[in-house]
């Protein structure tokens, strides 16, 4: 018989039809009934054993085994489901000793130990949760640029330049370690790696997808990114992955329209597709902030977090208001910011956090920003002090996306390059965007796992993405 996924069966209205179910035990108490799990949802069927089974099989039910049923869907006696199966014949398919498994779900395992077994989280309820609601966003972001025309771009992994400027790449190579080939100055000759010459893990696809944009009018890339900066936090990932439309045509408020259009439209699309995911994800939310002293937790749920983001638009701040705002706010004058406060600072997360979470209580655009701390490729404004970017802050989460209007000007793009310290002859391929027929454009980058951060109310980046990386550690 053809398997039927649980999902497929609690969908449907109907009982009293033939059905085989695969899956893993979750739970199997009075020796009689199963709850078994496939992963289609977060849902288990209750599977009910005839009482008298082969006393072989019945002690080889246990938690994270794996079964085949044969059975009839019944309406069922028990509370708080509407159906159950009643087997006819169970096989064991694997076994799992409950001796030796590590995932034991009676005393809900922590977040921390479950990093330790990530290899075997996928199958509780919360990781299930997570990972289904990441597919969705996953797949509503591919749905969202295809209706609306967009070129999906894939940009390459391994790449000859530093998108970002900011040195923070990790070295592809396949020269020996212990007796690299040397050039006249004593250095490492890249001329004999196997591509002929210095090579990196990409840290974005941004100057690329420009090359995309000013051909095709509107792309996006949707890949994974590298990050060699050492930052051992709950938001960094040395391999995350990053959303990056790029409009041809379009300024920096078309670009904050289209950011806010888009992180809308996934919401909804998850509220829409995953709400039984959600739900238990926002129990979980609560059960977690019940533990915290009162004036620690947050003022919504996350389905009313995430309702609310649907239905107001976003704050839109220049980033000097923002410092106007960091230096009248209580927490400065009770001096209870660790970095100091003043124009030409790079915002610490403290300082987006105080914006977003006590201050406007909903996400922030910031604009405007020093051009000395943001990327060489931004467009100077008229001030000649900042330029045309946009960060995108989130409660509980801070930056979220980074994004800018581009210097199309080639002149102002040259001298911007010349003081940063960018090569310009191996960036003339970047350049020729603007040598021919320039245009305006625009764009920006979420960070696809902070939106999956966001929208599960998880809190920290390793347990949003299923095989995190971080400094000092590269699990399997
Ligand atoms: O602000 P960033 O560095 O911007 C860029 O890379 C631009 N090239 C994007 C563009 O305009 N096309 O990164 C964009 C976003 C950040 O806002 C953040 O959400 C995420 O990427 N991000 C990280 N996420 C997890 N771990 C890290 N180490 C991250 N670094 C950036
Ligand atoms: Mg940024």
């Amino acid at each position: 018989t053809m398997r039927t996924k649980i999902k497929e069966i609690l969908n449907r209205q109907d009982t009293d039809y033939k059905v085989n179910v695969k899956g893993w035990v979750r739970s199997f108490r009075n020796n009689q009934f199963i709850a078994l799990n496939d992963g289609s949802c977060m849902a288990n069927i209750q599977v009910v054993i005839e009482l008298g089974t082969d006393e072989n099989i019945v002690k080889k039910i246990t938690n994270g085994a794996s079964v085949s049923v044969d059975g009839t869907v019944i309406a069922s006696q028990g509370k708080g489901q509407r159906v159950e199966i009643k087997a006819d014949t169970l096989t064991i398919l694997g076994e799992c000793d409950p001796e030796k498994f590590p995932l034991q779900l009676k005393n809900r395992p922590s977040l921390e130990y479950l990093r330790e077994i990530a290899h075997l989280r996928f199958r509780t309820n919360t990781f299930g949760a997570v990972f289904r609601v990441r597919h969705t966003l996953a797949y509503a972001i591919h749905k969202f640029y295809n209706d609306r025309g967009f070129v999906y771009m894939h940009t390459p992994i391994v790449t000859a330049s530093d998108a970002e400027g900011a040195g923070e790449m990790f070295r592809v190579t396949t020269l020996p370690f212990d007796n690299p080939p040397r050039n006249e100055d004593g250095g490492i000759d890249f001329k004999e790696d196997f591509f002929g010459r210095s090579t990196n893990l990409t840290v974005s696809g941004q100057l690329e997808a420009e090359l995309g944009a000013t051909a095709f009018g509107e792309v996006y890339t949707f890949g994974p990114t590298f990050r060699a900066e050492n930052s051992n936090t709950a938001r960094h990932l040395a391999e995350f992955w990053m959303i990056e439309p790029e409009v041809a045509f379009n300024d920096i408020n078309d670009n904050m329209d289209l950011a806010e259009d888009f992180i809308r439209y996934i919401i909804g699309y998850a509220m829409e597709h995953n709400r039984e995911d959600l739900e238990f994800l926002a129990q979980r939310l609560a059960d977690e902030e019940k533990q915290k002293p009162q004036n620690e937790r947050s003022e919504m749920g996350l389905i009313e977090k995430l309702e609310f983001v649907m239905n107001n638009r976003f704050e839109r701040i220049t980033y000097t208001d923002a410092i106007n705002i960091l230096l009248d706010s209580p927490a400065y004058k009770k001096k209870k910011f660790q970095y100091d406060v003043k124009w030409g600072i790079d915002l610490q997360s403290e300082h987006e956090r105080y914006l977003v979470e006590k201050h406007f209580k909903k996400p922030v655009i910031v604009t405007g920003y020093p051009k000395d701390i943001k990327a060489f490729y931004m467009r100077m404004n008229d001030d000649g002090k900042t330029v045309a970017a946009m960060d995108i802050l989130a409660p509980g989460i801070g930056e979220i996306v980074g994004g800018s209007q581009r210097e199309e000007r080639l002149d102002m793009l040259e001298k911007r390059m010349a003081e940063m310290h960018i090569p310009t002859e191996e960036l003339y391929w970047y350049l020729d965007t603007r040598r021919f027929g320039t245009v305006p454009h625009a764009g920006f980058g979420l960070g696809f796992e902070r939106m999956v951060l966001f929208v599960t109310g998880m809190t920290n980046i390793r347990d949003v993405i299923p095989f995190p990386r971080t400094p000092k550690n590269a699990e399997f």
